[in-house]
This record gives structure tokens, sequence and C-alpha cells, in this order.
């Protein structure tokens, strides 16, 4: 165990460990029917009734759009190595097929240069879940078509882009844009169709290696995928809960980790799906694609899952996914939660990072590409938001991030989720993630405390840094 994590300089990272900031297009951006930007399909979600809390859009947003300087110089200020960012692919090309769009690859570029000149390394994440519409409309992730439209996507910001951004990151999260989009419906675009699920998972992969693929031939050096693995614990001892254990960590974990870093579909994916998971979507030839090998990996990580068997609760077969095993968040008792709701356990981080080295011997480094909480934020008398349970989380899983890298696990960088408050999907704006708050009426924005800590952790951890020894970043 490292000592108590009291200062901002704790815990001591290894030189050249990169401290960075994410977010993502459809959560700050605003300017949603701007210079030629068309409807993705969390456009076209946020629009059926009852799909969002509040009825929430990303229309506005936190308009970073148009104030995207301010907010370079926010991370400026913040001291941050890297941020992370997604490209709006209906911005960039706006039917999700043929040329790109001029005005909307200018903002990505100005952004970039905004950032360089600003020292701080962009990593640009290509697809953080909001597909074109007219992609969808044809079939959306259900369909293999759409894994070669995203290559072509790919092509355009690889030359537009690839002599500037170093790191790219192909997908966020594919878990949530096959399950949650295609299974249990709680993300856009919806649906809830077993194989359909099943379908653009694989067809999410089959993206993902095409635009290594693209990449790679336009040189880029830094490429991964971001995942979110998860902790997965029985709610009781129950074989029945065992077994549930088992088909949940094939849909949340294996069906990606298995064909990325082991070359092979998951074992227990039978078990787990039945006839559903026939395979008919596969093709030979996919697994070496979906398999080339990676600079990183990138992991999302907030909170450890329990699970427990639970009928299912639609009869209907061609929707009998394991999405329909409850994953509950009751992790244990007594501790403290954020307002997700999610159970902070900061020990699991370091169990998530330690079991997937020891699961794949070939794993790339790491690079934490979000972690962060969401809190009841209020403004004191004196305008300031002072968020210790902010602070607290933070300081906590870096510190559980450090116990990982002493027992092994090779973590080049850490990215907080997020730099600002901003739309947090199905939740609307009633979660607050930022370490800088947004205030909806005004787009004003404020650095709460955790932004300072974090600032005061950067600029220790460089002190310590000799400078000839700093990073490539
Ligand atoms: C992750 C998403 C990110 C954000 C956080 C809280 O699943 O990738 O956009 O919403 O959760």
């Amino acid at each position: 165990m490292s000592p108590p994590a009291d200062g901002p300089g704790f815990p001591r990272f290894p030189d050249g460990f990169l401290f960075g900031a994410a977010t993502a297009a459809y959560q700050i951006e605003g300017a949603h029917d701007e210079d030629g930007r068309t409807p993705s399909v969390w456009d076209t979600y946020c629009r059926e009734p009852g799909r969002v809390a509040d009825g929430a859009t990303g229309d506005v947003a936190c308009d970073h759009y148009h104030r995207y300087r301010e907010d370079v110089v926010l991370l400026r200020d913040l001291g941050v190595d890297t941020y992370r960012f997604s490209i709006a692919w209906p911005r960039v090309q706006p039917d999700g097929t043929g040329p790109g769009n001029p005005k909307g690859l200018d903002f990505y570029d100005r952004l970039t240069d905004e950032l360089l000149a600003a020292g701080i390394a962009p990593a640009a994440t290509l697809y953080h879940w909001d597909l074109p519409q007219t992609l969808e409309d044809r079939g959306g992730w259900r369909v293999r078509e759409t894994a070669g439209r995203f290559a072509d996507y790919t092509r355009i910001l690889a030359d537009r882009l690839g002599d500037r951004i170093g790191r790219w990151i192909t997908l966020n999260e594919p878990f949530c844009s096959s399950f949650a989009g295609y299974g249990s419906g709680s993300h856009a675009p919806g649906a809830r169709e077993g194989r359909g699920a099943l379908a653009a998972a694989h067809h999410l992969l089959v993206g993902h290696g095409l635009a290594v693929r693209v990449l790679r031939e336009a040189g880029a050096p830094d490429v991964g995928i971001t995942l979110n693995p998860d902790v997965l614990l029985p709610a009781t001892d129950s074989d029945a809960d065992r077994d549930a254990v088992r088909r949940a960590q094939t849909v949340h974990n294996d069906v990606f980790l298995d064909p990325l870093l082991a070359g092979h579909y998951p074992e227990h994916e039978r078990e787990t799906w039945g006839g559903l998971a026939d395979g008919s979507y596969r093709r030979d030839g996919d697994l070496e694609l979906i398999g080339a090998p990676l600079d990183f990996v990138g992991i999302n990580y907030y909170r450890p899952i329990t699970v427990s068997d639970v009928p299912f609760r639609d009869p209907d077969p061609a929707t009998r996914t394991a999405v329909d095993i409850r994953a509950e968040e009751s992790w244990c008792d007594g501790v403290r939660r954020t307002t997700m709701g999610w159970p902070v356990v900061p020990g699991a981080f370091t169990d998530l990072l330690t079991g997937l080295r020891r699961r794949y011997p070939g794993l790339p480094p790491l690079l934490i590409t979000e972690n962060g909480s969401a809190e009841d934020d209020r403004a004191d008398g004196d305008g300031q938001i002072r968020d210790a349970d902010r602070v607290a989380y933070l300081r906590d899983h870096l510190a559980a991030l450090a116990d990982a890298m002493e027992q092994g696990v090779d973590v080049r960088g850490y990215y907080v989720w997020s730099l600002l408050d901003n739309f947090e999907w199905a939740r609307g704006y009633s979660k607050r993630f930022g370490i800088v708050r947004v205030d909806y009426d005004t787009l004003e924005r404020t650095p709460k405390d955790s932004y300072r800590w974090y600032r005061d952790l950067i600029t220790d951890h460089r002190d310590r840094t000799p400078a000839q020894e700093q990073p490539h970043r």
C-alpha cells in the first residue's frame, strides 16, 4: 500500500507520466446545426420523449464550438500535457459518406492548432457515440457497411490532421455503443435487439481494425482504443450469481478484450447468448484485422459492479441478451456513492488493472482515458465551488493507480473526466463531472477546487521531473 494521500504531490508518478483532461464532442460542443453539421443518433434520441432527463439535448451544451479558445486557456492554466477530445463524425462528414465538410474540418484544425500553441498534445477520439443519423437509417452498426464508412471517415481526418495529431483513439467504449445502444436501448439509437447488439459489437471492432490500418498507413505514431472493462463480483455465493458473473464478464469485457488482445472470440458466448451468438456477422480474417497490434489501450474506470442473476425481463427471445443480467451497483454497504449512485471503491481500480495484466500477457501500455466523479456541487457565498468529495475521489483513484503501477502494470498517463460539466447522455445536465463548473444559463466557466488541486499535483510532478527528461507528450 502507498502512504496516505495527503498533499497534492502525492503520489509520485514516474518521469514522463502524462496528465490530461478529457471531453467528448456531443457532450460539450453544441452548435448542433451549424456549418453543415447533420444530426447524429444522439440528436435524434434526445428528441424522442422520455429518453433523456428533462428532455435535455446537446443543441447548445457548453457551446465549446464557439468558446474553444477559452477552454484551451483553461487547459493551459491547468498545466496538462495532453487533452483528449472527440471528433463529431456528422460535423466533418455530414452524409456519413463522401467528401469531408470543409467548415467542420476547419473547426478541428483550429482547435488542434490552439492546443499545440498552448503546448498541449491533442489526443483525438474518432468515435464517441455520435453516429451520423444517415448511417443509422441504413442500418447503423448492425450492418458491416458502417465499418467501411468509419474507415473512410478516419482517412479524411488522418489526411487533414495527421501531421499534427499523434495520438488517436478509434472508439470510445464500444460496450456502450453496442449493448446500451442496440441492446438495452438506454443510449442512442435506443434499439432493443439482442442480435443487433451482438452484430454491432462485432462491426464496431471491425471498424476499429480498419481505422487502425488507415492510421498506420498515414504514419500515426500512437494508436489505440478506449474500453470500459468492469470489475464484476457476484452479489451472493450462489451458483446462479456466479454463472451470472461469467455471462456479464462475456458482455462487459471478453467480447471486446479477447478479440483485441488474445486473438479469439469469447469463450462463454454460447452460454451467454445461446443461438444469438451464431457468428453469422463474422468473416474470415476479422480476428487478424481486429487484433492488429496497438500502441496503447485506453481504460475508462468509474466504479465496480455487483451482478446478480435475475429472470430475463423481456420474454422475447430476440431481445434475450445478457444485458438482462442486472448489474446492480451495490458493491458493498457503507461506501460513499457519487450522485450517479456509483459506489466509490478505489481498490477495485487497482484490481481491474492488475487483473488485466494477469489475463493478457501481451497487454500494450495502458492510458487511463477517463476517471472522475459527479458530485452535488454547490457554490459558496463567494461563488467558489469547494468540491471536496471530487478531490478525495481523484486523490484516492490516483493513489489506486499508483498501487497498480507499483505492482507492475505499465500505465503511461491519466485523463480526468471531465474538464467541464457537460451533457451526461441520458442523464442530461443533471450530473456534473467537471473540474470546471459551467453555468448553463450564461455558459460561464468557473474552475472548482478540484481544478486547483489537479493543477497543483501536475505542477508538483513537473517540478520533480528533471528538465532534460521532459517527456515526449
Ligand atoms: C463514460 C463516457 C463519458 C462520460 C462518462 C461519465 O461512459 O465515455 O462520455 O459520460 O462515462
